[in-house]
């Protein structure tokens, strides 16, 4: 559960994370998983954090680090309880993924990607391509992948986590219009590169 005032993990989380080594081949194969449970606890990964989840797993502090600053999956820094990782690579961004974006951001009220909506709920990120180029323009939303989007897609998504679609009559007729295409396993999103 999220507690955004610790910056250092519980003594379950960490006697969690001491016995994931033991079911990996490779013990550093625990970094990903421990540095989940560590973000699932304070929200995102704090330097006190990050140091934590090294000891606990034995590992060099700046492994550690470089893991969870490599993927976007990971935050340094406060983020919406729900986080759009819009893809705008090559396929998505010929199919309107910028125009996604801007859309994404207007309706959550932010204008960059360390911002968070006033209501705590929604942030955004433009990530490296998710492997689901036939689907584009797409993005990852809770751990889901969601397909071919629209401006309309985007405003059901976001009204469901306000919980202004109440009944599910609502939520049905919005699908409708906007359907998602098919389940892929999730892939790690990775950070944008900035531009040279
Ligand atoms: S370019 Fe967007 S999923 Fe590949």
């Amino acid at each position: 559960m999220k507690s955004p005032d610790k910056t250092a993990l519980s003594a379950h989380v960490l006697d969690e994370i001491k016995e994931l080594p033991a079911k990996y081949p490779q013990p550093r194969s625990a970094v990903m998983p421990a540095l989940d449970l560590a973000q699932e606890e304070l929200g995102h990964l704090t330097p006190a954090a990050m140091s934590e989840v090294a000891a606990a797993l034995q590992l060099d502090p700046g492994y550690v680090e470089g893991v969870a600053t490599f993927y976007s999956l990971f935050h340094l820094e406060p983020v919406g309880k729900h986080r759009f990782y819009v893809c705008t690579n090559l396929s998505c961004a010929l199919r309107g993924a910028n125009e996604i974006v801007d859309h994404v951001k207007k309706a959550i009220g932010v204008g960059r990607s360390d911002q968070v909506s006033a209501d705590g709920l929604f942030s955004f990120e433009e990530v490296e391509c998710l492997g689901a180029c036939e689907f584009a323009p797409m993005m990852r939303l809770d751990h889901r992948y969601h397909y071919d989007l629209t401006s309309e897609a985007i405003d059901t998504l976001i009204a469901e986590r306000r919980g202004v679609l109440h009944t599910r009559g609502e939520v049905a007729a919005k699908a409708a219009k906007a359907p998602e295409g098919p389940v892929k396993k999730p892939r790690a999103p990775r950070k944008k590169k900035a531009d040279a």
